[in-house]
């Protein structure tokens, strides 16, 4: 996984970073929790250098947002206490395939704004890249205070296994990624993954804080207390495993391919998230919840094709490098794409496409 996955890069129309208003929507509702917890642990220590991840930055305008959030939160708590800023070092992490370059053209802007607004009196701060796999360590022992992510850890460190009953026909069949169809085995399957990706996850992350560390982390998850009606999807990846599925009957795909298809992620309940944290041992929980954006962060202005091609658009970003790879290139994405859009719109018209949200602020023992 480290090798292939990517978010779509550049600044282009089919870009991550043209399509990521409903991660930006996501980061503006944690932002309470972000800045409480920035408060807390800027309170308890003082130092002198803030020390800081972002763990799947991706490329594009959230991946500095994040910073100015942090640097305008410790700016409100010195004033009030008219106390010096710190310096800042950001280290900002996502895979190896990922568009750093992107990132790094916009960093004169962003130091030259933040010099404008701030004057002398903030930083300096030092912008730094981190490539790798945040299912490892990516840092010395001890050296950070905070680490964020947001929408990142909903992502699995491989495909989940080759899902075959014992006479070898498939058992995901017709679905990209659990739908309702699934048999239980395939869901024991992804929960198991995400427990073991997870568990390293934060061991990893409990080395690399210092002690009372902290960390923030926001993913897409499933609200298992309501029982779904026969006519509505359990992620919007079902409908886009539904669009695959008539390219299939179309001739447009193998069927072959459809079957083998597992998306690399896992949307896990919030008991999920809060047993596989206290299990792990390494964190205590200081904040935990949920809260849900629709899936077109309100782009779609009441339009219902306007809403379809929004959201088409924003999965493209995150899913056309892994969906090409597994199809083949041959597979026209803008006509799977445009499919999409059709049957968004179409099940928009009827139910309200929401994604479920997971926060979480955990602090290091
Ligand atoms: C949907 S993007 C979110 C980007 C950004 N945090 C935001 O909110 O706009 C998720 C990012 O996580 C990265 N990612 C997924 N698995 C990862 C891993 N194991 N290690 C590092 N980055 C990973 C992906 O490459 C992708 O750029």
């Amino acid at each position: 996984m480290d090798q292939i996955l990517c978010m779509n890069g550049g600044e282009g129309k089919a870009s991550y970073a043209q399509n990521s208003f409903v991660q930006e929507q996501v980061m503006s509702k944690a932002k309470p929790v972000l800045q409480e917890t920035l408060r807390e642990l800027y309170l308890e220590s003082f130092p002198e250098c803030l020390k800081l991840a972002d763990l799947g930055c991706s490329s594009g305008p959230n991946t500095l947002l994040l910073l100015r959030e942090i640097i305008n939160s410790i700016d409100v708590i010195c004033k009030q206490l008219n106390k010096k800023e710190p310096l800042f070092q950001m280290f900002l992490n996502d895979l190896f395939r990922n568009d750093f370059n992107t990132i790094f053209r916009s960093i004169p802007s962003f130091y030259e704004e933040l010099r404008r607004e701030k004057g002398g009196n903030f930083g300096p701060c030092f912008i730094a890249a981190m490539p790798g796999n945040f299912y490892g360590r990516l840092f010395p022992n001890r050296s950070l205070h905070f680490i964020h992510s947001s929408y990142g850890v909903q992502w699995r460190s491989q495909v989940p296994g080759n899902f075959v009953s014992e006479f070898g026909s498939p058992l995901n069949k017709g679905n990209i990624y659990l739908a309702r169809t699934s048999p239980k085995s395939v869901l024991e399957a992804y929960l198991d993954l995400f427990k073991r990706d997870m568990t390293l996850f934060l061991m990893s992350r409990s080395e690399e804080l210092v002690p009372e560390g902290r960390m923030v982390l926001t993913m897409i998850g499933r609200d298992a207390s309501i029982n779904l009606p026969d006519d509505q999807v359990s992620s919007i990846l079902e409908l886009l495993g539904m669009t695959v599925s008539d390219m299939v009957q179309e001739g447009l795909i193998e069927e072959e391919k459809l079957d083998n298809c597992n998306m690399p992620c896992y949307l896990p309940t919030p008991e999920e998230v809060r047993h596989v944290i206290q299990e792990e041992g390494s964190f205590h929980i200081t904040r935990f919840e949920t809260f849900k954006v629709t899936w077109d962060a309100e782009m779609g202005y009441g339009d219902v094709q306007l809403r379809g091609k929004y959201v088409a658009a924003s999965i493209r970003a995150i899913a056309e490098p892994i969906l090409a790879m597994h199809f083949g290139e041959e597979v026209m994405m803008d006509g799977l794409f445009e499919r999409f859009a059709r049957k968004v719109s179409q099940y928009t018209e009827l139910h309200k496409g929401e994604y479920f949200n997971i926060l979480v602020s955990i602090k290091n023992r």
